[in-house]
């Protein structure tokens, strides 16, 4: 990933960003000059036939703007479907397996494969996509490269399941995208006795001079009790200006999507930090970030539609919510400890036998990326919740949960 200068758009984008732009301001001045940044955020990624994830750019691989671990290769999706197999094995036959977020489908593929391999295929293999283009991109490619049989086991939901289920929730890459609120604390006295907290403003879009811009507002009380909860779990108040973000939904979310689990597991990979680390002194703007053909920067109003926005996952939040919704915590550790307890060696042991001399050296590569701490091993995270079942041996490497 490198730092600016963003390569230019083509003129064709440039003209589908003024697009969303002019939708953008049509909701300012509705609202009255501003709309919240998590507003903004919303309509940027989401907006339908115009935002980055429901329009036509390519966003994953060398082509696009980022990679995520399953379209490295094939090693991430199959040790997660080894992880995730004696789970499915427990519920029995009518186990579903409900994916958030399908990206281009790589990750449906490998995993419903080495399943089919593991003798633990769902009943159903369900992929929740909020993106029309996103699931077509899904459809083709699964129809392409799984047998029939394997095919007819998966569809495309538009909402969670509405009824009592068993099975597993499955997201990598996911709450990262969530559209999240960004806040500043003005005005405190953190360094006297007395910890004087600031008041909490939340930061939203307007038009000045014609151009979008971050502008302060008095946050409201269910942002400003959020940020109030995080001080208190730091047990010091945030310091005149500290601007970060906070996901006070994630509770909702959780419960929307996993609410009818009845008996399963939830299993969430993603880049982020114990609470403790999120909201460090240091760390004084937050992590929002941005990411245009893999520059990576700290811009999100930059040609809205055509870059990916995202922040990190506070996976203490995440912890408090899966256990809020009902279920109990299995695990937390990083990607590569994960990768290794589930599968990598059985995986490794297969490139070595692999005779093409270009594609042991592409597998052995994608194994790297995953797994060293410079590149995603440490930074992705993995964080697991069960409820009547067991992850049995998922979660025993490399256990991260004293820092939550
Ligand atoms: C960064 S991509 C990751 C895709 C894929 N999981 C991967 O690893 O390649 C984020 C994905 O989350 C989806 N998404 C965003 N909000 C969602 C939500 N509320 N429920 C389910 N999926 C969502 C996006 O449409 C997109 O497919």
């Amino acid at each position: 990933m490198t730092a600016s200068p963003l390569p230019d758009p083509a003129p064709e984008a440039l003209a589908h960003s003024a697009r969303l732009q002019e939708l953008l301001r049509a909701q300012i001045d509705e609202a009255g000059g501003a709309i919240s940044f998590a507003r903004f955020m919303e309509l940027a990624l989401y907006a339908p036939g115009l935002g980055y994830y429901s329009a036509g750019a390519s966003k994953f691989g060398a082509e696009g703007d980022f990679i995520t671990a399953p379209e490295l290769g094939p090693v991430f999706a199959a040790c997660v479907a080894e992880a995730i197999a004696p789970v499915l094995q427990q519920i029995g036959p009518h186990a579903r397996l409900l994916e958030l977020g399908g990206g281009t489908g790589a990750f449906a593929e490998v995993a419903l494969k080495r399943l089919l391999e593991l003798d633990a295929l769902p009943d159903r293999y369900c992929i929740l996509e909020p993106s029309a283009q996103l699931r077509e991109r899904q459809r083709e490619r699964l129809q392409q490269r799984l047998v029939p049989p394997v095919f007819d086991l998966v569809e495309w939901l538009d909402r969670p399941f509405d009824d009592d289920w068993d099975g597993v929730v499955f997201a990598n890459e996911v709450i990262d995208a969530l559209p999240i609120s960004r806040f500043a604390i003005e005005g405190g006295d953190a360094a006297s006795d007395g910890q004087q907290p600031g008041e909490v403003l939340e930061e939203h879009v307007a038009v000045e001079d014609g151009r979008l811009v971050r502008v302060l507002r008095p946050a409201d009380t269910f942002l400003a009790n959020a940020v109030r909860f995080i001080e208190k779990r730091l047990e010091r108040p945030l310091p005149d200006g500290y601007r970060s973000e906070v996901l006070p939904q994630l509770p909702y979310w959780i419960q929307a999507v996993a609410g009818g689990l009845q008996r399963g597991a939830m299993l969430f990979v993603d880049y982020g930090y114990p609470r403790q680390e999120f909201y460090l002194p240091g760390r004084d703007d937050g992590t929002l970030r941005a990411y245009y053909r893999h520059h990576v920067h700290d811009d999100p109003l930059v040609w809205p539609g055509l870059q990916d926005i995202t922040a990190s996952v506070d996976f203490t939040a995440l912890a408090e919510a899966g256990v809020a919704a009902g279920f109990d915590f299995a695990g937390y550790c990083s990607q590569a400890s994960f990768l290794m307890g589930n599968g990598m060696a059985h995986v490794l042991s297969r490139i070595e036998k692999i005779k093409d001399e270009a594609e042991r050296q592409r597998r052995s590569n994608e194994v790297k990326r995953l797994t060293l701490p410079s590149e995603m091993g440490e930074r992705f995270q993995v964080m697991g919740f069960q409820k009547d079942v067991e992850f049995g041996i998922a979660f025993l490497a490399g256990d991260l949960s004293h820092r939550l």
